[in-house]
């Protein structure tokens, strides 16, 4: 039986890119835009097997303001913390929710958003290698989309072909869960 992707923000950019990506290599693609009730559409997954959950949504909001910073929090964030139960969870985060390679500043809600991400998720990791199931945080790069702008350094497909290449690596290396990488398979610190 053919393999079962849910793509977040699949409507444009990278989630979108994802969605061909996956289509075309013959996968089921499950693509959802932000409209769909969690409620309703967990109900209707409750019979297919999901191999692969992409959390992909996201925003990056300029001002720092309140509302900005919670938005940023609320979608980034907690969004991606409750996955079901697929064999590879891939949560697109940024090199921005790095700590450790912070060295311009700025962006606070963006930022803190994609380490609150990180964190989560390498929870989630260790909990979930016992039942053979990769949770893997990945900076897509600085893309081409909506969000990177067009003088971004690279396309969503050289972005999608690294991470696709990534994911695949995962499904047959359960050592690589917990992984914090860019799209090319560098290592990102913590
Ligand atoms: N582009 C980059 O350079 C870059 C770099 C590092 C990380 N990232 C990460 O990569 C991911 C995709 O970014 P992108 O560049 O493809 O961005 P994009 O072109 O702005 O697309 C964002 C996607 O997320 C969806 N979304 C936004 N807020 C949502 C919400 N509250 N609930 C559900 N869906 C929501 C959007 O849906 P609508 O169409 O309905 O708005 C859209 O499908 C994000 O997590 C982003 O942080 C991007």
């Amino acid at each position: 039986m053919g393999k079962t992707v849910v793509i977040t923000g699949s409507s444009r950019g990278i989630g979108r890119a994802l969605a061909e990506h996956y289509e075309k290599a013959g996968w089921k693609v499950i693509a959802t835009a932000r409209n769909a009730s969690i409620a309703a559409f967990a109900n209707s997954l409750a019979d297919t097997p999901v191999n692969l959950l992409i959390n992909n949504a996201g925003i990056f909001e300029k001002g720092e303001h309140t509302t900005a910073l919670v938005d940023q929090f609320v979608t980034n964030a907690v969004g991606g913390s409750t996955p079901g139960n697929p064999a590879v969870v891939a949560n697109i985060s940024s090199g921005m929710g790095s700590i450790g390679d912070n060295t311009s500043g700025g962006y606070y809600g963006y930022r803190a958003s994609k380490s609150a991400l990180n964190s989560f998720m390498k929870t989630l990791s260790l909990e979930w290698k016992p039942e053979n199931i990769s949770v893997l945080l990945f900076c897509p790069g600085w893309v081409q989309t909506d969000m990177g702008g067009a003088g971004a350094a690279i396309t969503t497909t050289q972005s999608v072909t690294g991470l696709s290449g990534l994911i695949d690596k995962a499904f047959g290396d359960l050592g690589m869960t917990g992984s914090y990488l860019r799209y090319n398979g560098d290592k990102i610190e913590w």
